[in-house]
């Protein structure tokens, strides 16, 4: 059972769970007693040593020294915001999900992110964002923990951590923007050429957003709702901002770094307390759920690859409304523990390899992040539903636990006779057959093209954001210091484009290779025009 109930959100629904706190006629002590001095400490005498006697000082400047917890492992810096999700019901005959259903309102916790950066870096910085939504549902927290890019870097989770080692600023001396930290970063994309299409998203415009109101959000991964009569459909999530999609430029993003570091953060909090309440309608692709799980050549698995719009149009289902700011940055924003695995029935996991170890990695983490097992109780994560699960103490238990004993079927405590099967409220794990007979480390072969959607995408693209692609890349090739991994580099942009390639390696000084994969000799593809052609650079 939870600790007493409180507002998980915060201000939008009710008190803050810190109301109760430093507040009241006297200052006190963490017990409660009433201090007649908190500035000077107890000596032996005026001059004299301080007094292992003083139990006040002593809490004091202890509970201090303890103040800071660690940092995100990536996403390290964010800003976060309260508010309500409204359900159309458009989605509620491919999906039993309670708060997808008509109307339904939902109040929720967004917290956008770098993901690079350290807590304390600039907010201006070329780099993909997260957006990351908790819903706080009747019938549990769903979490969607997504990015503004559509496609990501890598397809198997495995490699999660070489690619954040390769772009996290080098050990030696910690500097983001040293030579050494572009030519990991550089050396890894190049290498790991199923990166280039990520890569290619992070060197255009997208990769500097104006604002986090101004910013597009994606689920990333194949996910798949599930109907009340059983029924499946993948779906890919989309979020589409009302305020429209819009970037800065690279001169800009650069000045503003050095002038306002805390920039996207001041800017949500200033809409939101101007009155100016950012929103987005969420959207769904939805795929059929075949044996393949392919749509249109593309595989629904891989995480590398995005379905164009056109193929696929997003369909609304429900639009979020950020209404209030969080009274407290690290009660909330900070302490806030996104999963993929928090799921609600109705939405449900694929074999994503990428997704399936993101399963594991969260709630991993956040044990650390959060001091022991019990952060579900921590005010921001507190479900809204109900909880009667059969966790038992553990560091920072907060819960006063009654009963017999947790464990079920338990016929002496008489409450919750849980059988197993019998709810139909209950999350069910879709059924699946799974083919395979052997195991094995190695991806299908659908995963093998690397450069067709990074192609796709710059090709859709304006020549005023092709251009800005083009001056990405230079600048960013321009600060790597072995002419090796510049030249690899080239080499991977040649199965690309080739006036892409040949633009870049004409600004590094070096010659331009030739393609040595096919290039599709395609016209500029209209297929990502919602994405490319249509929003205004700032
Ligand atoms: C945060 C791991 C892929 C979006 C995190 C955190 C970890 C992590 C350990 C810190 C969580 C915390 O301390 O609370 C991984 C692993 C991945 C992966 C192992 C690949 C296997 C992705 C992908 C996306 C994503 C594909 C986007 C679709 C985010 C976001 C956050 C985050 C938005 C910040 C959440 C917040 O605001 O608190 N990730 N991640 N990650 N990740 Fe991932």
């Amino acid at each position: 059972q939870a600790p007493e109930a409180v507002s998980p959100t915060g201000s939008p629904t009710g008190a803050p769970a810190t109301a109760r706190a430093q507040s009241g006629q006297y200052l006190t002590t963490a017990q409660g007693l009433r201090l007649g001095d908190t500035d000077h400490s107890l000596k032996a005498g005026s001059r004299g040593p301080i007094l292992l006697q003083d139990h006040h000082l002593r809490e004091k400047i202890t509970h201090f020294d303890h103040e800071r917890i660690p940092e995100r492992v990536v996403h390290a810096r964010g800003a976060g915001a309260h508010g309500v999700f409204r359900s159309y019901g458009t989605a509620s005959n491919i999906t039993r999900a309670g708060f997808l259903a008509k109307d339904v309102e939902t109040p929720v916790f967004v917290r956008f992110s770098t993901v690079l950066g350290s807590r304390g870096s600039a907010d201006t910085v070329r780099d993909t964002r997260g957006f990351s939504t908790k819903f706080y549902t009747d019938e549990g927290t769903y979490d969607l923990v997504g990015n503004n890019i559509p496609v990501f870097f890598i397809q198997d989770g495995i490699k999660f951590p070489d690619i954040v080692h390769a772009a996290k600023p080098h050990p030696d001396r910690e500097i983001p923007q040293a030579q050494s930290a572009h030519d990991t970063f550089w050396d890894f994309v190049s290498l790991h050429t199923e990166a280039q299409a990520h890569t290619m998203w992070n060197m255009s415009d997208r990769g500097i957003p104006r604002s986090f109101r101004t910013m597009e959000g994606f689920g990333v991964h194949t996910f798949r709702f599930v109907n009340a009569e059983g029924r499946t459909t993948l779906v890919k999530f989309h979020w589409k901002p009302k305020q429209g999609v819009h970037s800065l430029v690279w001169e800009e993003a650069q000045i503003i770094n050095g002038m306002d570091p805390d920039f996207h953060r001041r800017d949500l909090a200033d809409a939101i307390e101007a009155g100016a309440f950012p929103e987005w309608e969420l959207g769904v692709q939805t795929f059929p759920d075949t044996e393949d799980q392919m749509f249109e050549g593309i595989d629904l698995l891989d995480p590398t690859k995005f379905v164009p719009e056109e193929l696929a149009p997003v369909q609304p289902i429900g639009i979020m409304t950020l209404n209030a700011n969080p009274t407290n940055y690290f009660a909330e924003t900070e302490q806030v523990a996104f999963h993929p695995g928090h799921l609600v029935p109705g939405i449900d996991v694929t074999n994503d390899p990428l997704l399936q170890v993101r399963l594991f990695s969260y709630l991993d983490t956040q044990i650390s992040r959060l001091g022991g097992p019990n952060f579900a109780q921590i005010p921001i994560n507190r479900p809204q539903a109900p909880v009667n699960d059969m966790l038992r103490d553990g560091m920072h238990q907060q819960a006063v636990h009654g009963g017999a004993a947790p464990y079920r079927p338990n016929s002496l405590d008489g409450g919750c006779p849980f059988l197993a099967g019998q709810d139909v409220g209950a999350f069910i794990d879709v059924p699946e057959e799974l083919a395979a007979s052997i195991k094995e480390r190695k991806n299908p072969a659908s995963f093998d093209d690397h450069f067709s959607q990074a192609r796709l995408f710059f090709r859709s693209l304006s020549p005023v954001e092709r251009d800005h692609v083009i001056q990405a890349y230079t600048f960013e090739l321009g600060k790597c210091y072995e002419k090796s991994i510049r030249e690899r580099q080239l080499a991977a942009l040649a199965n690309v484009d080739a006036e892409l390639c040949a633009a870049v390696a004409k600004g590094l000084g070096l010659p331009a290779p030739e393609a040595t994969e096919q290039v599709a000799d395609s016209e500029p593809s209209p297929a990502l025009s919602q994405m490319g052609g249509t929003w205004p650079v700032a």
